[in-house]
Parts: structure tokens; sequence; C-alpha cells
């Protein structure tokens, strides 16, 4: 972290507008149609937390001991360490990025993403000319993109596994980037895009103030996490710092990744429909989930003051959201992913795009591209 300070963008310079920030930013990728921009936002929160009482697990056997408490029918585990709410006041350093394709016009419109669990940045911005990468698709649309690695993966900052990273800490960090946007690039409209798990911090953000997007894509997500059991145990997490100690060295034992190959699969693709190749890469880079979050998995409360247009695009095989079947009727709702209207009572321009044979990566699945021109042409639409 320390080689990192020297980077740190202040938010004194970005206020002063892109050019500022682009000269002084830790690097910029110009390519014939966009130019992308990494920097360092520092972000001063006062989230809602919970205090847990919990220490680092000692080794692999207790942390596996915990997560398998986790998956018991009818587990108790979150009760028996929730002490009562906290509070966490910091800044934390979010490392971004911002995509601004030629042309981009003052009234023009920005795509605000988050990305899920074991995932960074990357998940919205893989690989080059790839037909896996949704910027490129959403920048190709004339759209900015603004990607970050969330608090405890990537760059960012890595604080306290168990007390810090938590769904409240990981909300107020977006709506912070949210409000800070503005200082970044001129623009008309933004639209939130989240994935799994940044779909469900989207919520929450919502929840707390519905006037944050003009539109919202809530990818791989449905109300409830029907298969949050199956998926934990299939995940078989394992201590970062014992298993990738190439990246994660000295990383407290509440910070995990995936198993491996495997269990990767099981949660997050479904056979054959995904590249072998993207696959492995995505694998060799893999990510952190802290216990903190782990333990924190919100019920999905209301949006009630959200009343702009809203998508939700979930795989046909999405297995934590729907125990790998999605496509079957909910209630009233035709399927699981539409019932995610439950949640938005206020929204009338509601759609649900549901692409056949695939998984929880929808973006890593063959489906992609057909999915990304659909998300970008509702925006389109909608804006
Ligand atoms: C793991 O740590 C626990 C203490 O939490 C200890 O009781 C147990 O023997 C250890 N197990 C292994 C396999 O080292
Ligand atoms: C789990 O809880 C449900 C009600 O919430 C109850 O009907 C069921 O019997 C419980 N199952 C077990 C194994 O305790
Ligand atoms: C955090 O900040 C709030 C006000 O924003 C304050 O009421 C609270 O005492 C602070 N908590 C800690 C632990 O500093
Ligand atoms: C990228 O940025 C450079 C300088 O910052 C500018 O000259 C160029 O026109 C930009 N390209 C696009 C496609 O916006
Ligand atoms: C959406 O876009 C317009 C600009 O056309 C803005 O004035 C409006 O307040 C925005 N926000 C929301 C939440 O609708
Ligand atoms: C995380 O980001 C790095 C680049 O910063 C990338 O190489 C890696 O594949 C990413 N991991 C995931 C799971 O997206
Ligand atoms: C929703 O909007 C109403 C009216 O503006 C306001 O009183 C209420 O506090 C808002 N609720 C939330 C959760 O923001
Ligand atoms: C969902 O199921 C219905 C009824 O079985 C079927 O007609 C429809 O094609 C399915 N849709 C998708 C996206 O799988």
């Amino acid at each position: 972290m320390v080689s990192s300070l020297s980077f740190k963008v202040s938010l004194t310079t970005l206020a002063l507008g892109l050019s500022t920030f682009v000269s002084n930013a830790i690097a910029q990728t110009t390519f014939s149609q966009f130019n992308c921009t990494e920097f360092f936002v520092p972000v001063d929160i006062s989230a809602q937390t919970v205090k847990l009482n919990l220490g680092n697990p000692h080794n692999q056997s207790e942390l596996s001991g915990l997560v398998t408490r986790m998956t018991y029918l009818n587990s108790t585990i979150v009760d028996e360490v929730t002490v009562g709410p906290s509070m966490v006041n910091a800044t934390f350093n979010i490392w971004s990025e911002l995509c601004v394709p030629g042309g981009f016009k003052e009234d023009g419109i920005i795509e605000f993403t988050i990305h899920g669990s074991t995932e960074n940045h990357t998940y919205f911005n893989f690989g080059k000319e790839s037909p896996f990468n949704y910027a490129e698709a959403a920048l190709k649309a004339g759209h900015a993109i603004f990607t970050y690695d969330g608090l405890g993966a990537g760059k960012s900052d890595k604080p306290d596994g168990i007390q810090d990273v938590q769904i409240g800490t990981e909300t107020a960090v977006a709506i912070a980037l949210v409000e800070k946007l503005p200082s970044l690039l001129s623009f008309g409209k933004v639209i939130g895009v989240g994935h799994a798990h940044g779909s469900v911090i989207m919520i929450g953000m919502l929840a707390e103030r519905g006037d944050l997007f003009n539109a919202t894509v809530l990818t791989s997500i449905a109300p409830v996490l029907f298969g949050v059991t199956e998926g934990l145990a299939a995940m078989d997490v394992k201590i970062a710092a014992e298993v990738v100690p190439e990246r994660y060295h000295g990383l407290e034992s509440s910070y995990a990744v995936s198993g491996g190959l495997t269990n990767d699969q099981i949660t997050f693709y479904h056979f054959p429909f995904f590249d072998p190749e993207v696959f492995l890469e995505m694998q060799s880079g893999r990510e952190l989930i802290t216990l903190g979050v782990l333990l924190t998995l919100p019920q999905n409360g209301q949006a009630l003051n959200y009343t702009n247009p809203l998508l939700v695009v979930t795989g046909d095989r999405d297995y934590f959201m729907c125990g790998g079947n999605c496509n079957v009727t909910d209630g009233d709702f035709p399927s699981r992913p539409a019932a995610v209207a439950g949640l938005f009572p206020a929204v009338n321009d509601f759609t649900v795009h549901i692409p056949e044979n695939t998984g929880h990566f929808v973006n890593y699945h063959f489906s992609a591209p057909q999915t990304f021109t659909f998300i970008q042409q509702w925006i389109g639409g909608r804006v």
C-alpha cells in the first residue's frame, strides 16, 4: 500500500477538472476512439456497520468450520456473532478508472459500475477488443464508464476484513463515489450498473437515496439469494494469503478466495457456454471476499423512493441467485429476476432480460455480446 501513496490524486486536484486530473493520473491509455485514466479517489465515509464478535481465523480449518456453519439449514451463526450496530468513520483510497469516448458531450451518459465479490473492476473491463468487455460496448455506444476496485479488492485499501469491509461500508463508499463523478467529468445523465453483490450494494444505495441514478441496470440478481447456501459451500473459500501468497502475502485471514477452478466453475459458469481461456485467465487473477461481507449479506430492502427506469439482467442458470434455475415463477412474478420489481414499488418502467445458457458471470458467457447490446440499447432508449 505504501507504494501507492505517491500516486494518490487529491480531491482538490480532481475538482479542478478533467484536463488537470489527466496530467496527474498514474496511467493513461489512449485508444483510437476513447481515453481511459486510472487514479485513486480518497473517499471520506461515515458508514453504518455491525459489530461482529469474531477474530481472524487462526487457520484454514477454523475458516472452513465457520463457513460451513453459514451453510447449515436455518443457520444461526450471523445472530450468534452479531453484537449490535457500529460505525466506521474513515478515509479509504479507492482505485478507479474513467473511460471517455471521443467527442463526449456535456449532456452525455456516464455508466457507474459496481463489481461483485471475488471480482475487481476487470469484471466490467476485460481484455482489449474482447467480446467479453462490457466497458468497450458502453464506449462504442458513446457512453463514458466509471469502474473501480471495491473496498478490500484489487488495488483499493484493504482494512479490517471483519469490522470494516461490510455491506454498510461498501454502500457508503459507492454513494461517495457517485457524488464525486461531477468533479471528474461533465455529463448529463448517470446510469448505475451493478453485478451480483454489486447489484445488492446498488439496491442498498437506492433504498437510502432514490435520486442517485437516471436509470439503473442490475445484473445477476434476484430478490432473495436462493442459491447462496449451496453457492457458499461449493465455493470452498480458502485463506487468501495462504493459497495466493504471491499477491496476498501478509493479508489477514479474514480475506478469502474461492478454492480453485472447479469451485469457480460450479458457482459462476454454466458449462460449456463459456470460453475456457477467459475462465482460466479470471481464475489466475483470483480476487477476494471478506468474512465481514459474508456475515452482513443483507435481506434486500425496498427502494421506496427510486422512480426511474430499471432493467434486471440475470442468466437463466445463475447458481447463487436462483440455485441454477432462474426461469421459474416466483409468486405472481413470471421469473425470479422479475420478482426484483417487488423491491422497487415506485418504478413504472421495469424490464427483465434472461439470457439463455448463462451462469452468474453474465459478462463471461458466449451470450455476453448480445447481452451488452441489449443493455446499451435499453439505456439509449430510456434516458
Ligand atoms: C486450527 O486452530 C484452532 C484454534 O482456532 C485449533 O484448535 C486447531 O487445532 C487448529 N487446526 C489445525 C488443523 O491446525
Ligand atoms: C427451519 O426453519 C423453518 C421455518 O423458518 C422451519 O419450518 C423448519 O422446520 C426449520 N428446519 C430445521 C431443520 O430446523
Ligand atoms: C462517527 O461519526 C459520527 C458522526 O458522523 C459520530 O456520531 C460517531 O461518534 C463517530 N464514531 C466514531 C467511532 O468515531
Ligand atoms: C485523449 O486524450 C488526449 C489528451 O489528453 C486528447 O488529445 C485526445 O483527443 C483524446 N482522445 C479521445 C478519443 O478523446
Ligand atoms: C437525471 O438527469 C437530469 C438531466 O437531464 C437531471 O436534471 C435529473 O435530476 C437527473 N437525476 C435523476 C435522479 O433523475
Ligand atoms: C483484478 O485486476 C487485475 C488487474 O488489475 C486483473 O489482472 C485480474 O484479472 C483481476 N481479477 C479479477 C478476478 O477480475
Ligand atoms: C423518501 O422520500 C420521502 C419524501 O421526500 C422522505 O420523507 C423519506 O425520508 C424518503 N425515504 C427514504 C428512505 O429516503
Ligand atoms: C422461460 O421459460 C418459458 C416457459 O418454459 C419459455 O417459454 C422461455 O423461453 C424461457 N425463457 C428463457 C429466457 O429461458
